[in-house]
Formats: C-alpha cells, structure tokens, sequence
C-alpha cells in the first residue's frame, strides 16, 4: 500500500523526493518514480464529486501524506465532512486530517463544525487534543466562540487544563474554570443532601448512559476503560457519592491517566492497559485501544490523576446523583 509505504519514509524523517535522489536504478526508485502519477491521479479523483466517498476519502488520505498535495486533501475531506456522509466516511475523513498533521486542521474542523453530529464531534475533538499545537487552536476556537465549551465534556476539559504544555494549559484556564474555584472536598459537601433523597434506580440508569457509560460497564452495557461497576453494588451511598465526585481522593490501582507523546507529534490520553517487550496498550477515555510501539513514544508521563474526571457533577442535578447511587446498588 502506498500509504504505508508513506508512513515507513516518515518515520525514517526523510521524505520520498530526498529517496529518489539518493536511489537511481533499483526498485525501490522504479517505485519512487511512479508517485507523482499516482499522487496526480489521486488528486483528480478525490475532488471529483461523481466518485464514490469512500474512493475519495482513501485518496485524500493518501494526498494529506504529501507536503505538496496537503492542501487538496484538506479541501476534499472538508467537502466530505457533510451530514450526508455516512458516519464511517466521516471517520475516516476526520482521521485523515489527523494524519495530515496540517496547521489549518483545526479551522477546516471550525468550518464543518456545525454540521457534525455528537460522535463525530468527539471524534474531531480528540484528534485536535491529539496535537500541542491543535490543542491551543482548539481552545482559541473556543474563545471565539466557534465551538461551543459545552461540546467538551469534563474529561477533555481536563485534558487541556492538565495539558503537559504550559501555553495549553493557561489559555485552558481562562475559559474553562474547572467547577470555579470549588475545592472537591465542597461540591462532595454541597451534593451531600442527595443522600438524603430517595432514588430511582430507571432514572438513574438514563444518568448512567449520559455520564458514564463512555467508561463503565455495568453488565454488558458500555466500556471497559474504568473498573466494571457491578463491582460497587455492595458499596453505601456514602462511599460511592465521594468516588464519583472526588475521583481522585482513592484511585484504584492500574486506572491513573498517562499520555504518550508519540514521534509524530500526536498524544494518547488514557490508562496503559498492558505492556509488552516492544509495545504499550493504552484505552483512551472514549473506549478505544491503541497499541504503540515503544520507539515511537518519545515520552510518557502520568498526571497521577485517574482517568475518571471531577466535573461529572456540572451535568447532575442532587436528585440525578440520588438517582444514579440508587442505580449502581441495584443488582
Ligand atoms: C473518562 C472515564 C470515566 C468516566 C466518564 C467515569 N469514570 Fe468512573 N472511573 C474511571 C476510572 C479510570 C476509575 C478507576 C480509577 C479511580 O478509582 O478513580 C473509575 C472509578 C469509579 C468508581 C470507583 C470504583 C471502585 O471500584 O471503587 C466509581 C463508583 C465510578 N467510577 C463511578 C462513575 C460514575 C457513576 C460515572 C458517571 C457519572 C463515572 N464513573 C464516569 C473512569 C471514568
């Protein structure tokens, strides 16, 4: 595959043009050779609109590989980024920016925002979390009010105000203040009167599927990021009030947050599953699993955080959380 072939020069930091030059008569230059034609032929298709998407889609992804072709693919993926794609083409568009790496990536997202569902909105997200300097841009966008700081929810807040970098993480506190200047230790306080209230269990199982199933499972229902909670019905409401409120006051073993800081410049957020000889299994806080390979992580650092965010409460109200405590006791 040529975009694997791609992906190989890149990560011998030289570029296809510097290959040609160096190798004249062997396959590897025949190969080299014949990639201005394919790249041409992949421009004409990608912006032909009579083309199936998802042919289109492939040769933008191939085209966003170029320095010189990045431009075009981010034109034809910002015209496939349109409700009438289907969602796995706008995945895979929206992954396609990603690799591209290119600096406009963020406004092509600002500009096809508005027609973006709910999932792929949070896909667009984490590829723009996915990059220091996107991350910035994101939180500028915010700013200006392209993008709305409700489409983020508490755990990708927290990913830009405990951002590794510094200039991150400051323009992040100017526009997101994380509960105020609410210490944990007060919200657990003022949500403490829903012990007192009675809950119902249906309601909180709707709570449950807003909040927390992107994380939790609880039976079959959701992800296994965090621990399956069929494990805490046994737990008093106290308790499960201050796990939910105050992730961080006890954070079981295994679940604290690292992010890996890959050569390519992209970032992984989540808890390290398993580690191997030569690779790391990271679950990212929306379910999904990469494995890295250890040559391409340049660094990796925990925030001794857990994964599971503070801020869960700002979409609950005290009789919602009744609600969901009430939910996880029941068996
Ligand atoms: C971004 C992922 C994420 C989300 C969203 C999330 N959690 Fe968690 N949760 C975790 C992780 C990881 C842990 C384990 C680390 C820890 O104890 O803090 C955890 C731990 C817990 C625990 C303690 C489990 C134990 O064995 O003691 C409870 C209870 C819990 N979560 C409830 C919830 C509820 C209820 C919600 C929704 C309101 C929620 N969580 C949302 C990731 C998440």
């Amino acid at each position: 595959m040529l975009s694997e072939f791609f992906d190989t020069v890149a990560r011998k930091t030289t570029s296809w043009r510097e290959l040609l030059k160096t190798n004249e008569a062997d396959v590897l230059a025949e190969r080299l050779r014949s990639i201005p034609d394919r790249l041409a032929s992949a421009k004409r298709i990608g912006g032909d609109s009579n083309q199936p998407e998802a042919v289109r889609v492939a040769a933008a992804g191939l085209l966003a590989r170029d320095d010189s072709f990045r431009a075009d693919a981010l034109k034809i993926l910002a015209a496939l980024l349109v409700p009438k794609s289907s969602a796995d083409i706008q995945r895979s568009a929206i992954r396609a920016l990603g690799v591209s790496g290119h600096v406009e990536v963020p406004n092509v997202i600002a500009e096809v925002w508005p027609g973006l569902g709910p999932e792929m909105r949070l896909v667009a997200l984490d590829e723009l979390l996915g990059r220091e300097p996107w991350a910035l841009a994101l939180v500028g966008l915010v700013e200006q009010g392209r993008i709305s700081p409700n489409a983020l929810d508490a755990s990708r807040r927290g990913r830009l105000l405990r951002h590794g970098s510094g200039r991150v993480k400051q323009a992040a506190a100017k526009i997101f203040s994380e509960g105020g200047t609410t210490s944990r230790a007060e919200v657990v306080q003022r949500f403490r009167p829903a012990l007192a209230l009675a809950g119902d269990a249906s309601r909180g199982g709707i709570v449950f599927n807003k909040l927390c199933v992107t994380c939790h499972k609880r039976g079959e229902q959701g992800n296994d990021v965090g621990p399956n909670l069929q494990s805490v019905v046994n737990h008093p409401a106290e308790k499960l009030l201050v796990s939910i409120l105050d992730p961080n006051a006890s954070i079981e073993p295994g679940y604290t947050a690292y992010s890996a800081q890959l050569s390519d410049g992209e970032e992984i957020y989540g808890i390290v599953s398993a580690e191997t000889g030569n690779s790391l299994v990271m679950k990212q806080a929306d379910g999904k699993t990469r494995t890295l390979l250890r040559s391409g992580i340049t660094a990796l650092r925990s925030a001794n955080l857990s994964l599971m965010p503070e801020g869960l409460e700002a979409g609950m109200s005290p009789q919602e959380l009744a609600d969901l405590i009430r939910f996880l006791q029941t068996p």
